[in-house]
């Protein structure tokens, strides 16, 4: 047969074609290893005259290409087919399934609210390790080696040196260290305690560590500071209450109430009656603390807070059971 006759074969034959099946036939009728195509060009080998050779040559190539056109046409071709056909059995109008979507978790949403509320105040955040050294988590918060407040802090331990952090306190220590004063900072980060979990103690938690310091920084800046963020993180025009305690490394020390959210102070069992809670710690930094940073504690002064994130999570959302926080279960976290 000759190579237009066999061109025009292609055509009719390609024409015909209707499903894979039909395309697979096709291609190996004329490219698979016994097909037409493929015994062209061994036939070619046994022409002696080398003009008549090249010639044959070409036009088979030729007839090659054509067939790879063809065939690649109908290819789209079959698949478009395939596609409009899927489509004629699937109901376009068909609603679309509800996807859930995820939210943050309302640690983190609460974490998120409190880092804003310094962010507008000017603030800037700090971070530090989870796993610190004795020195930063105690020793350069003036906690020395054997001192009794060490036993407020039930402390994993890695070795004799390292530790996981009690609380963010160490970044206090941390950034100093780094930076020359003015510094205003807040350092928020996961906490440890060698606590047993039940409704308000895990040995996981979370807190947010803030300081301030300045020239003639004054206790009075501490509480105008503490006093704007509890009205905003709580929504509600409430007062603190700032009681006398200890803390190494600030001096004075407190720890802040603030009118109890439930009952707005009035006495309730949320409160034990009392219309107050207690929110966090605070104080003015202590001398030591400048000396071990390097700074001279005739010069500049300084105020300090830390606050549990759970705990204040727990008071504005009325959650009583911190457990519920790490569960995980989709039934409480869809509720924030
Ligand atoms: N680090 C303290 C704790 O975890 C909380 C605290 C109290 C932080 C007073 C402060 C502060 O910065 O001034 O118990």
């Amino acid at each position: 047969m000759d190579i237009s006759t066999l061109k025009e074969q292609l055509r009719n034959e390609a024409e015909q074609i209707n499903n894979e099946i039909d395309l697979k036939n096709f291609a190996s009728k004329y490219r698979g290893n016994n097909g037409i195509i493929s015994k062209l060009f061994q036939e070619l080998k046994n022409l002696k005259n080398k003009e008549e050779k090249k010639q044959k040559g070409k036009e088979i190539n030729d007839l090659k290409q054509y067939f790879e056109e063809l065939y690649t046409e109908k290819e789209k071709f079959l698949i478009e087919k395939i596609k409009q056909e899927e489509l004629k059995n699937i109901d376009v109008t068909f609603p679309a399934y509800n996807i859930k979507k995820g939210k943050l978790h309302p640690l983190t949403q609460v974490m998120e609210e409190i880092k804003s509320i310094f962010l507008r105040m000017g603030f800037s955040i700090a971070e530090g390790p989870d796993i610190e050294t004795d020195y930063y988590n105690f020793e350069a918060l003036n906690f020395p080696i054997d001192h009794p407040a060490r036993d407020m802090h039930d402390t994993f331990k890695i070795d004799d040196k390292n530790l996981l952090r009690t609380h963010t306190s160490p970044i206090q220590v941390r950034v100093m260290e780094k930076q020359k004063p003015p510094l205003k900072i807040i350092a928020p980060g996961r906490v440890f305690r060698r606590d047993a979990v039940d409704a308000s103690h895990s040995p996981v938690f979370h807190q947010v560590e803030g300081f301030m310091v300045d020239k003639n920084i004054r206790f009075s800046d501490l509480k105008g500071v503490l006093d704007l963020f509890t009205k905003e993180i709580f929504g509600k025009d409430l007062k603190t209450r700032f009681r006398p305690s200890f803390f190494p490394f600030t001096e004075p020390s407190a720890e802040v109430d603030v009118q109890c959210v439930n009952c707005m102070g009035k006495g309730c069992p949320v409160c034990k009656q009392t219309g107050w809670l207690e929110i966090l710690g605070a104080g003015m930094i202590h001398p030591n603390v400048f000396r071990a940073v390097k700074y001279d504690p005739e010069k500049w002064t300084g105020f300090a807070f830390g606050m549990g994130v759970e705990r204040i999570a727990m008071l504005k959302y009325g959650i009583d059971d911190l457990r519920l926080f790490y569960e995980n279960d989709l039934r409480f976290l869809d509720q924030f």
